[in-house]
């Protein structure tokens, strides 16, 4: 079985309460004034030159100040992210975003070392120095207060340096007994940008993120030889589909249509084979979504990873779908057939969410069951494909109609055993279901 390796356990449990991973972010901003002015006409903020007066104190008024705010002012857009991490721990940067003289950072647990730097990415426009900056826990920012305002339509890049605890908390980044693991989520999904990843992690461990490898170098860093690897751009995408891995996984793969597609699993689990089921049917699913949406895949490659521990039944990352072990590992000696149905399902609808929420993505979470709901009834579409005798889709109407029907009928609910058929991060929006594995045949 796998073990840590990052850090051997007595270190581990030191190092993850103590260790620091050193992270630098570079975004590059740029300001859109016009809706960021319209917001102000809206917004019970000082119009007094830019002297921020807090409002008088009152008991029970709502604050207006845009960082107790859950949704980002669209006054600043990311452009681009270049992060580097370096999984001795680890960190979890973000999403960004900001009001002309204000900068708002989805920022959760993180400490900051170095004060931040503000510097204008075009010559001849200053970049506002930062005058104060705190952590507004509650809505999870870095608020960045400006001495000055942005100029619209210039970028800026800010940097920061962060370390916070890796935690084995399945949540963020975080560390688990078998490997590391990254997966950024609930983030702001209309706000998108390239991200440039770069990771520093172990020798012997392979590092994976949402673009292809593009090159993996020595280096000493604090004395440590560890190695670096940097991945190509990523689509233009958002916070929550980014995704970073290292660990000492082995794989497999094949290539369909020029798309290098990777099943990455413990060692002990790809020799047993049992990756060869999610192989088979990846190449043949993304074919068939590519005609079902009119669309080509827009990636390189397509990397599914099978994790020990993971919250979801799997999650969507653009090019690197992360999934439980059961959710995507299969063995003919013992797994069952409704092991493989579920594999089949799963594999369809993750792919399914490469075009649908991944290229086109909702504006606020409000929507997500938009989202879900089209990835939940076309999964059916791609696993009937890649099965065609099985009748798969016939199962609509017990898994998903009646289901339906059971949290529509809320008395029962309480009736109704908790258990969830969850096939990403965010549970299904209701709190009970129907017992999962009634009545399903293949
Ligand atoms: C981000 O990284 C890319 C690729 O390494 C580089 O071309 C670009 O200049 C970097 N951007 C910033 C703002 O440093
Ligand atoms: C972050 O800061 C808090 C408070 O100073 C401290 O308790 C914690 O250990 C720090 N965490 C890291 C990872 O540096
Ligand atoms: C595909 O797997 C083979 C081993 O089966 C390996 O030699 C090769 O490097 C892999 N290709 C890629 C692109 O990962
Ligand atoms: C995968 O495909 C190969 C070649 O068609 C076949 O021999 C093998 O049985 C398949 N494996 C599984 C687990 O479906």
């Amino acid at each position: 079985m796998g073990k840590g390796f990052f850090l051997s356990k007595p270190l581990g449990v030191v190092c993850m309460i103590l260790g620091a991973g050193a992270v630098a972010t570079i975004i590059a901003l740029s300001v859109v004034y016009s809706q960021e002015k319209a917001k102000n006409d809206n917004q019970v903020l000082p119009t007094d030159g830019g002297t921020t007066t807090k409002p008088p104190a009152t008991t029970a008024a709502p604050s207006n100040e845009p960082w107790d705010k859950y949704r980002l002012p669209k006054s600043l857009v990311p452009q681009q992210y270049n992060v580097t991490l370096w999984p001795r721990l680890l960190p979890d940067t973000t999403g960004l975003y900001i009001f002309t003289d204000l900068i708002l950072i989805h920022s959760n647990k993180l400490n900051y070392t170095d004060s931040a730097s503000l510097t204008s990415f075009d010559s001849g426009v200053k970049a506002p120095s930062i005058k104060s900056s705190f952590l507004q826990i509650e809505t999870q920012y870095l608020v960045l207060q400006l001495d000055g305002k942005l100029v619209k339509d210039h970028m800026y890049q800010l940097y920061t340096k962060f370390t916070g605890e890796l935690a084995d908390d399945l949540g963020g980044f975080y560390r688990s007994e078998y490997y590391e693991a990254g997966v950024k989520k609930y983030v702001y999904p209309a706000m998108k940008a390239v991200f440039h990843i770069t990771l520093i992690h172990d020798i012997g461990t392979v590092a994976l993120s949402n673009g292809m490898q593009k090159e993996t170098s020595s280096v000493v860093i604090e004395s440590q030889n560890v190695q670096k690897t940097a991945f190509g751009p990523t689509e233009k995408m958002s916070t929550y589909l980014l995704a970073f891995i290292v660990s000492d996984f082995a794989q497999i793969n094949n290539t369909i249509d020029d798309v290098l597609i990777r099943i990455f699993a413990r060692k002990p689990a790809i020799d047993a084979g049992q990756g060869q089921y999610a192989l088979n049917k990846t190449g043949p699913i993304l074919k068939f979504f590519e005609g079902y949406y009119s669309s080509k895949y827009p990636l390189l490659k397509s990397d599914q990873i099978a994790l020990p521990d993971f919250n979801a039944g799997a999650m969507e990352n653009w090019g690197l779908i992360t999934y439980r072990e059961t959710a995507l590992l299969y063995d003919e000696s013992f797994s069952s057939n409704s092991n493989k149905e579920r594999i089949a399902t799963i594999i369809a609808h993750e792919l399914a969410h490469m075009w649908f929420g991944n290229l086109v993505t909702l504006r606020w979470w409000n929507d997500l069951w938009l989202n879900e709901g089209f990835a939940s009834y076309v999964e059916y579409l791609g696993a009937d494909n890649a099965e065609p005798d099985w009748n798969i889709k016939d199962l609509i109407v017990l898994n998903d109609v009646h289901r339906v029907f059971a949290v529509d009928a809320w008395p029962l609910l309480t009736l109704c055993p908790l258990k969830k058929r969850t096939f990403r991060n965010q549970p299904r929006s209701v709190s009970c279901l129907m017992p999962s594995h009634t009545a399903r045949a293949t």
